[in-house]
């Protein structure tokens, strides 16, 4: 499927109308004005004294792009397929949780501005809005799930099941979070989303979950929630109880050690999210886009692999597909268009993604995402 670059794309946001925002800069400072200070501090903010969080783009700065000339990119392809299906960006949107801390709409308004553009839309376990909930709202568009593992696994099941009868196409195990990170911003502010509620949708729609606790009420939910979202004992032997639960392709997201890429492989897993949670949580580590050549090398191309950690614009994304992932998650940046505008700010942030890959890729010389390599790519 080529799109064919036209006067749209040339003439990319010089349109008459309002005006909203086009870089994440701006993205950013904008929502700082729209939301609570403590919520905007929640989605802003990583772990520690920030160090993965500022690596993450400085990461990406050091890699410079070399572009290739005089090769027609007239008719571009930026599709890609994952899992025997075909999407049409090289992008999807990141799992994010407590969207409702964003805007009233929350993952409702996230899911249907996904659905305009055919983008996948990843729910988190801890959405404000629950998988059938989503799946009324778009019945029609791609959506994954990512599960936070339970420690009464049973639930765990459950919400896959239910994403699977729902008509997701894939479950993203997240494998970094089994203790919250040190979120300094978060307790400075005294501030948890999940205590507070914002995460509970799916669970308090799950017959498992409800059942597992004593009772029904709004204290007994957030009890339940906390004793179950962080799950330390989590174990490749768990990998392979979901493997038998589900037929969905199963990822794991949180991956930065080559030897861990191996591990997957081996447990049969389906794909591999190089990712450190946006910097969320543990401190210190490497960025997301130096773990990246190592562990496309070390899976050399048994499975997917995937990145997420620090994509603001379109160069960012050629940067991370030309180092070999097959697909990048866009995360704080849809999560600011959603404060600034709710669905439509959403559905702005992500054609405005669309129109900056178009352009950078055209620019970079490759008419198809596939064509970029490393040979496109110098460490500056
Ligand atoms: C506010 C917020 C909430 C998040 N919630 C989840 C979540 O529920 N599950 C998950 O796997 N990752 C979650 N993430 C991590 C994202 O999926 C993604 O890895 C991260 O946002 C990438 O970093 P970036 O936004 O700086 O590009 C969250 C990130 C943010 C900013």
């Amino acid at each position: 499927m080529a799109t064919s670059i036209g006067k749209d794309a040339l003439i990319q946001n010089i349109s008459s109308g309002e005006y909203f925002p086009i870089s994440f800069e701006e993205l950013e400072q904008q929502a700082s004005q729209k939301m609570t200070q403590v919520g905007f501090g929640y989605v802003r903010s990583g772990a520690g004294g920030e160090q993965t969080l500022r690596k993450n783009q400085e990461s990406l700065a050091k890699l410079s792009i070399i572009p290739r000339v005089l090769r027609d990119v007239s008719k571009l392809d930026t599709t890609i397929t994952l899992f025997g299906r075909t999407y049409p960006q090289p992008f999807l949107l990141a799992p994010v949780g407590m969207l409702k801390l964003a805007h009233e709409e929350g993952d409702l308004a996230v899911a249907k501005a996904a659905a305009c553009h055919q983008v996948p839309f990843v729910q988190s376990t801890v959405s404000s809005y629950s998988i059938e909930e989503i799946t009324e709202a778009t019945p029609n568009s791609p959506k994954w799930f990512q599960l936070y593992w339970s420690n009464n696994e049973e639930i765990s099941f459950s919400m896959v099941k239910r994403a699977e009868r729902a008509g997701y196409e894939a479950i993203i195990l997240t494998v970094d979070t089994v203790m919250l990170g040190w979120r300094e911003e978060d307790m400075r502010n005294r501030f948890s989303p999940l205590k507070l509620g914002f995460g509970k949708a799916n669970y308090e729609t799950d017959p498992v979950f409800l059942n597992s606790i004593p009772n029904r009420d709004e204290e007994s939910i957030i009890q339940g929630i906390l004793q179950n979202v962080l799950h330390p004992s989590l174990n490749w032997e768990h990998v392979a109880k979901l493997k038998e639960v589900t037929n969905l392709p199963i990822l794991l997201k949180g991956i930065l050690h080559p030897e861990d890429a191996l591990l997957a492989i081996e447990n049969g897993v389906d794909g591999i999210i190089v990712s450190n949670h946006g910097g969320r949580q543990l401190d210190g580590v490497i960025s997301a886009i130096d773990a990246l050549p190592h562990i496309v090398r070390s899976v050399n191309g048994r499975v997917p692999v995937l990145f997420d950690s620090g994509i603001r614009r379109g160069s960012d994304i050629i940067k991370a597909l030309a180092q070999g992932a097959e697909a990048v998650f866009i995360g704080r940046p849809f999560v600011y268009g959603l404060a600034i505008g709710g669905q439509a700010g959403v559905e702005k942030v992500i054609s405005n993604y669309i129109q900056d890959t178009i352009v950078s890729l055209s620019l970079a010389g490759a008419s198809n995402v596939k064509d970029l390599t490393t040979s496109n790519i110098v460490h500056s």
